[in-house]
């Protein structure tokens, strides 16, 4: 009743079915692939019970010669790696000296609503004009319930969930969009002894893998279509960007189509879509010509039940997949490139691993990992419907929730906590629908079952067009305001996205 693609009407220029929008191109000279090694970001713990950000603006060096001007978290991008403990609250400490305001969201975090990144919660640069900011932006404007602070903000995050893949990143109202391209990005992965306890590859063998796409001017400065040099300008942006923005640069931790290293052993891929707006379908491929096979182990919100084999992984904006490749069976000098299916020419390409040396190699897969306790649908489950279409937004065209664009001083749903509820998106293109606060687990898509990448905890689901995912998530805790919207950071900042409150 549900399942029917919108063929022909959402494709566009030049890039493969399931993947749209109008791509910008990079004046730059750019690299060949797999020239530039791997980075990794940096790592950071927690010093008694805090990690403290500085959010400044940086001159970095993606392209090979060329500087980029970025909004970073501590200078780099992506920003460092925060590896924090289950249950072991940790304070992040952010200091703004950017020139523009910014909200950080711990995305798959289930956090308290006052550290959670609301758009308006802003968090101001020193000696910034607010009421300029309410001219420009009017964004605080429209919300009297916003915690606006100057210079420094603790986000303080419980961490009472499971070991997995989070990211945090900008969560500005009407620039996220801009402010993530610009590089306020990072990941955040939380352990625990539960996944100490299993066979896994660590260490070195252990890579997380942020793949975002962005296009470069001439100078190596970033492009991108909104004007928001000092909040000057429209929210948003133009309409020719109603898909979204795509980039015909694919960087993975920073670097365009870098090659990584490895040994002949079991490597895990903590693999994070922090694009835009662009999708990717990942294979591997050797230069012999072999395909090789993920194992999936783990999903958004934690490890899976069993692991689980796939020749793809398709992944929309926002979601993560925690991935087990083997590279014992090829022979040192072996390359094995990663391929997207939804790119043509150059975003066709990821990154390749080169196969270094034979290796030993103890890790066995379990087959049995963690208990994923399936969610029960009490009697009588509120249903709710999500509606993610294309609206008119005060005369301009934008995408909205149930007919409205945001509104962030009204929540479109209240929520008692201690609650089982059954949620349903419906679309009318493609949306990674993103709910903060709870995990839910996928139990239809459109006429079937739950699809391959929808195994396990999720916080983000790629909704396809013309088709209803039904999802049932359990809100245990944390009373206040939270987020549902779309992860296209596009479509985002065109307000599609809706305040749910819990009490
Ligand atoms: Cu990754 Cu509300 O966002
Ligand atoms: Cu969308």
């Amino acid at each position: 009743t549900l399942a029917a693609p919108a063929a022909g009407a959402l494709t566009s220029c030049g890039e493969a079915p399931g993947q749209t929008g109008k791509i910008l191109r990079s004046a730059a000279r750019l690299p060949k692939a797999y020239e530039t090694p791997l980075p990794l970001p940096p790592i950071k713990r927690p010093a008694g019970g805090v990690i403290e950000i500085a959010q400044r603006t940086a001159s970095v060096e993606i392209l090979p010669g060329l500087k980029t001007e970025m909004m970073t978290y501590d200078g780099v991008f992506p920003g460092p790696t925060l590896e924090t403990r289950r249950d072991q609250a940790v304070t992040v400490r952010h200091t703004n000296s950017l020139t523009l305001p910014t909200a950080t969201h711990l995305h798959g975090g289930h956090t308290p609503a006052e550290s959670d990144g609301w758009p308006t919660d802003l968090l101001v640069p020193d000696g910034f004009d607010q009421h300029h900011a309410h001219h420009a932006g009017h964004e605080t404007m429209a919300d009297p319930k916003a915690q606006v602070r100057s210079k420094k903000r603790d986000y303080r995050y419980p961490l009472e969930q499971p070991a997995t893949t989070l990211w945090y990143h900008d969560h500005r109202m009407d620039f996220t969009g801009p402010q993530v391209w610009r590089g306020l990005a990072g990941f955040h992965i939380i352990r625990d002894d539960e996944e100490d306890a299993l066979s896994l590859p660590r260490g070195e063998r252990e890579i997380p893998l942020m793949i975002a796409d962005r296009a470069f001017a001439e100078d190596g400065a970033l492009r991108y279509p909104a004007l928001d040099p000092e909040l000057l300008g429209e929210p948003g942006v133009d309409d020719r960007y109603m898909a979204g923005v795509l980039g015909d640069v694919v960087l993975v931790n920073g670097a365009p189509w870098p090659e990584a290293e490895v040994e002949g052993a079991q490597h895990r891929l903590r693999l994070l879509n922090a694009s835009n707006a662009r999708r990717y379908e990942l294979s591997l491929r050797t230069s012999d010509g072999k395909s090789v096979r993920f194992t999936q182990i783990g999903s958004d919100g934690g490890l899976l039940s069993k692991p689980v084999e796939h020749a793809e992984i398709t992944m929309a904006p926002g979601e993560r997949f925690d991935v087990v490749v083997d590279f014992g069976p090829l022979a040192p000098g072996t390359t094995v490139e990663m391929r997207n299916g939804l790119g043509t020419g150059r975003t066709a390409q990821v990154m390749r691993f080169r196969v270094t040396r034979r290796a030993a190699d103890d890790v066995k897969i379990p087959d049995r990992l963690v208990d994923v306790p399936y969610v029960e649908k009490p009697d009588g489950a509120v249903v709710r419907r999500w509606h993610f279409r294309r609206e008119h937004v005060h005369g301009r065209r934008g995408w909205g929730i149930n007919g409205k664009p945001f509104a962030p001083a009204v929540p479109q749903a209240r929520v008692p906590l201690g609650s089982t509820e059954i949620w349903e998106f419906y679309t009318d293109a493609h949306h990674p629908v993103h709910v903060h606060l709870s995990p839910f687990q996928v139990l239809r898509r459109g006429n079937r079952g739950p699809g391959p990448m929808d195994l396990g905890w999720k916080d983000t689901v790629d909704v396809r067009p013309y088709e209803a995912v039904r999802v049932r998530v359990r809100f245990e805790r944390y009373a206040g305001r939270f987020l549902i919207h779309c992860h296209n950071l596009e479509h985002e900042d065109m307000a599609m996205m809706a305040g749910f409150e819990t009490e």
